[in-house]
């Protein structure tokens, strides 16, 4: 087995930075993790935290793409279609799985070429896990939610936690329906099922998926390799967005959490930073001078134009003690540092 010595996001779990796993894991009751989709732009950051928080070997990692099992050095890597119900019902009853992570979803831009399959992958696979941890008496699953929920007739600004919803993108009606399937469960068969609405995610380990806010990885990428970034939304488009780290750490504090604290169960509003792609290029200028950019933007600004501009996280602040660590420059000082390392520009 090999161990890399990484920087887990959450200072409260990363209590030994040398990568000796003995004595921290000797607190922790013996889990079986498994997650779905974990070759993606948050999975393979989430699995790697998760690896060192409970050791690769309790850890599973499962995406369709067989090609990123190389990526995975650190724990078992296994190829699985979320939508085959057999294959992981036997691997979680095989292995002892005690909590599942889902990641795989068709996400916003991708959903609307293709909105049927989109909407039955998003809500197929989620009722499989959620029947799963129903009929196994799982410990606990984890589903990531979206800003996506929210629609035009949101309110825009500091988006409460509990307000209208009226998603117009397939993606963001399957993320709100997601929502009410896991507060059914929890309700009527106790699965302790956590959720987060991650705003858009921001890392530099590995590309986007194929959403409405991959721009603000994409620039990073455009101004290393000294190019002039196209950006497909508008100068002023405001979006909420999260540096990878916040969201790895906020995902693991919730999965922490005590199951009273945790006192929403569809899914936390949750807040980093708020900017658009004006404020973003500025940022990057500021190391890159001569960084130039350009606006065209597509169909994607129609599905910004419907998402919040800022969310109000206060319920996961007050709950599960929630506080993030970057802003946008912190952001970007932290990018143009360490993106050439994962790439060749
Ligand atoms: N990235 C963001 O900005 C963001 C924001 C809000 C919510 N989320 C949510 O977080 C989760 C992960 O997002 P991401 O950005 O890592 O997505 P991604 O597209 O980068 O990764 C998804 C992974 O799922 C895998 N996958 C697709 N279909 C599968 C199937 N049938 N079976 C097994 N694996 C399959 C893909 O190969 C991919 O590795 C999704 O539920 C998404 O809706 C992401």
């Amino acid at each position: 087995m090999i161990f890399t010595t990484f920087a887990l996001a959450n200072p409260n779990i990363n209590k030994n930075p040398q990568g000796h796993f003995g004595a921290f894991l000797e607190d922790l009751p013996m889990e079986k993790i498994l997650i779905i989709g974990a070759a993606g732009q948050l999975g393979s950051e989430l699995t790697r935290s998760l690896a060192y928080q409970f050791g690769g070997e309790q850890v599973i990692a499962t995406d369709l793409r067989d090609s990123a099992r190389f990526e995975f050095d650190y724990c078992r890597f296994e190829v699985l279609d979320a939508m085959n119900k057999e294959a992981l019902h036997d691997l979680v009853k095989e292995e002892n799985v005690t909590q599942i992570y889902h990641l795989a979803a068709v996400l916003s831009a991708t959903g609307e070429r293709n909105p049927k399959f989109a909407w039955h992958l998003n809500m197929e696979s989620l009722l499989f896990v959620l029947e799963l941890a129903k009929e196994l008496k799982l410990d606990k699953i984890y589903w990531p939610s979206s800003i996506a929920v929210f629609g035009p007739n949101t309110p825009k600004i500091n988006t409460p936690q509990y307000c209208v919803k009226e998603p117009n993108t397939v993606y963001g009606i399957s993320k709100q329906a997601g929502e009410r399937w896991c507060e059914y469960y929890f309700q009527k068969y106790n699965v302790d099922v956590r959720s987060l609405r991650y705003p858009g995610l921001i890392g530099y380990k590995s590309l986007p998926g194929g959403g409405t806010t991959d721009y603000a990885v994409d620039i990073y990428h455009k101004a290393l390799a000294g190019e002039k970034f196209t950006c497909f939304l508008r100068a002023d488009s405001y979006l909420p967005m999260m540096y990878m780290p916040d969201a790895i750490k906020a995902t693991l504090d919730l999965m922490n959490a005590t199951r009273e604290s945790v006192k929403i169960r569809s899914s936390y509003n949750l807040s980093g930073m708020s900017f658009s792609p004006k404020e973003i290029f500025e940022s990057i200028k500021k190391h890159i001078p001569g960084f130039e950019i350009e606006f065209k933007p597509d169909f994607r600004q129609a599905i910004a134009d419907s998402w919040p501009n800022s969310i109000d996280d206060s319920c996961a602040s007050k709950d599960w003690g929630w506080k993030p660590d970057y802003d946008l420059d912190a952001m970007t000082v932290d990018i143009l540092k360490n993106l050439p390392s994962y790439f060749k520009f």
